[in-house]
């Protein structure tokens, strides 16, 4: 497996894009890979800057086991594109704005869309749970699961 540094990344930094780290980082580590891949998320706002994720989002995220600790950041583009071998966006949304904040052609090489690695969910987009209840969080951590398999076998795959 290549060492790769891998950026989640969502609107708000608090519900999705957390939880992927923390479900990317669990299967890592389940699967002794954590040293060659590393995980961080980021927001496309900076409105939770400095904020813990979702309370909701930590508890379903715990209760799944996967501890979601990661602490909201605005994505900084000057940084980050340069910093990260892939930037995976929740919704198209996402992929706009990232889209947007690319420098480079380059750049737009490493941004992919979360559900392009789902392998049994056929949903196009992780949805927002914000608004939502309990049942939107769980539906976020399955298809994060689904995703983050079918991401690991495409990282096995890389040569
Ligand atoms: P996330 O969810 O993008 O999955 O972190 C949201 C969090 C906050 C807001 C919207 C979505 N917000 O409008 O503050």
């Amino acid at each position: 497996m290549v060492a790769k540094k891998l950026l989640f990344v969502c609107l708000g930094n608090i519900c999705r894009s957390p939880a992927a780290e923390a479900v990317m980082t669990g299967k890592l580590k389940d699967a002794g890979k954590d040293q060659y891949i590393v995980c961080d998320s980021a927001g496309t706002i900076g409105f939770h800057s400095g904020a813990q994720a979702d309370v909701r989002m930590r508890k379903i995220g715990l209760e799944r086991g996967y501890p979601v600790t990661s602490i909201s950041r605005k994505v900084k583009a000057e940084v980050d594109f340069d910093r990260f071998d892939m930037i995976i966006g929740m919704d198209d949304q996402n992929i706009k704005d990232l889209t947007s904040l690319a420098r480079s052609d380059d750049d737009k090489t490493k941004i992919f869309k979360m559900t392009d690695f789902c392998t049994k969910s056929r949903y196009t987009y992780v949805p927002d749970p914000y608004y939502g209840e309990e049942k939107d969080f769980e539906l976020v951590v399955d298809l994060l699961e689904d995703a983050c398999d079918g991401l690991l076998n495409y990282l096995d795959a890389e040569k």
